[in-house]
């Protein structure tokens, strides 16, 4: 694929892998349009990847808010005319059991993470079919697959995620748009620190960069597939699913130990 003045809109791009994503890009000239809430991160990154004269922008968007979609979408029409690939990347999690107070945790887990994703494709989808064939890449989990404890709202907005984008991709098909889904299994970032597997000996090979979960949506951008895990072999999680319950049962518990060991609180009762 030829990257050179393809307009890239990546959603949470002010660190990890969204960010990872815009550096991969930029380095093939593309142009990359940056989302996110805080706007001194996306100033410096909108410098180190060559500043507004390489045709990079930024705008500050909380997903959550269709407004600022509506913002967003609106400065891609007024800068570059176009849309071409669309990453909805921004996500977070929250932790703790769940008990009548995870309800608000959920609903802000799944506003960010699912309806974000919901509401930037929406607005920016006049441009991007005006745009075919255009990308629209959706940034899922392997959360979204095999769900773990204490993580319920972020396992329910990565599951949601994987029914709505396969749906999609079928919808937007015909207008020339591909709709991908990129489940990238723990990789160390601000926001998922995954502490416990970086410090297990034994398991801390799970661990991935986020400029290795960058290329894979590169890669599947570019051969415009339904569905990449990154690392590939968490494809198995959803094979065991279907094929060996009890071994999708063990690695749930797995999981869930790992998350436990992360918590700020310790580990979880
Ligand atoms: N790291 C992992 O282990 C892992 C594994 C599977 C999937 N993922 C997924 O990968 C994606 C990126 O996460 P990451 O690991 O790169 O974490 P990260 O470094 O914490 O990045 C998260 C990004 O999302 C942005 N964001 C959060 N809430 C937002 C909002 N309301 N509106 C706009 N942007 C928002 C953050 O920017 P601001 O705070 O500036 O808004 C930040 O740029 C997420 O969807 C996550 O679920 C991560």
């Amino acid at each position: 694929m030829i990257w050179q003045d393809k307009v890239c809109v990546i959603t949470g791009a002010s660190s990890g892998i969204g960010r990872a994503l815009a550096v991969d890009l930029a380095a093939r000239k593309a142009k990359v349009c940056a989302a996110a809430r805080r706007a001194d991160r996306l100033v410096e990154l909108i410098e180190a990847i060559g500043g507004e004269g390489a045709g990079h922008s930024y705008v500050v968007t909380d997903v959550a808010k269709r407004p600022d979609a509506v913002a967003l979408a609106r400065h891609v029409g007024d800068t570059y005319g176009r849309c071409d690939v669309l990453v909805n990347n921004a996500g977070l999690s929250r932790e703790g059991l769940f008990d009548g107070a995870a309800v608000a945790d959920i609903e802000f887990v799944m506003k960010i993470n699912f309806f974000g994703a919901v509401y930037c494709t929406a607005e920016l989808l006049p441009l991007l079919k005006a745009s075919a064939p255009a990308s629209v890449v959706n940034v899922g989990s392997v959360a979204g697959r095999l769900a773990s404890g204490a993580v319920s709202g972020y396992c329910a907005s990565k599951f949601a995620l994987v029914g709505w984008s396969e749906s999609v991709r079928l919808d937007l098909a015909p207008s020339g748009i591909a709709v991908s889904l990129v489940e990238p299994g723990p990789i160390p970032t601000e926001g998922f620190p995954q502490t416990g597997l970086a410090a297990d000996p034994l398991l801390r090979w799970m661990l991935v960069t986020d400029a290795a979960a960058a290329r894979a949506i590169r890669r599947t951008i570019a051969r415009r597939a339904p569905e990449r895990t990154v690392p590939r072999p968490w494809y198995l999680a959803r094979v065991a699913r279907v094929l060996a319950p009890p071994l999708y049962r063990a690695a749930q518990a797995q999981v869930t130990e790992q998350m436990a060991l992360r918590s700020p609180a310790g580990p979880l009762t």
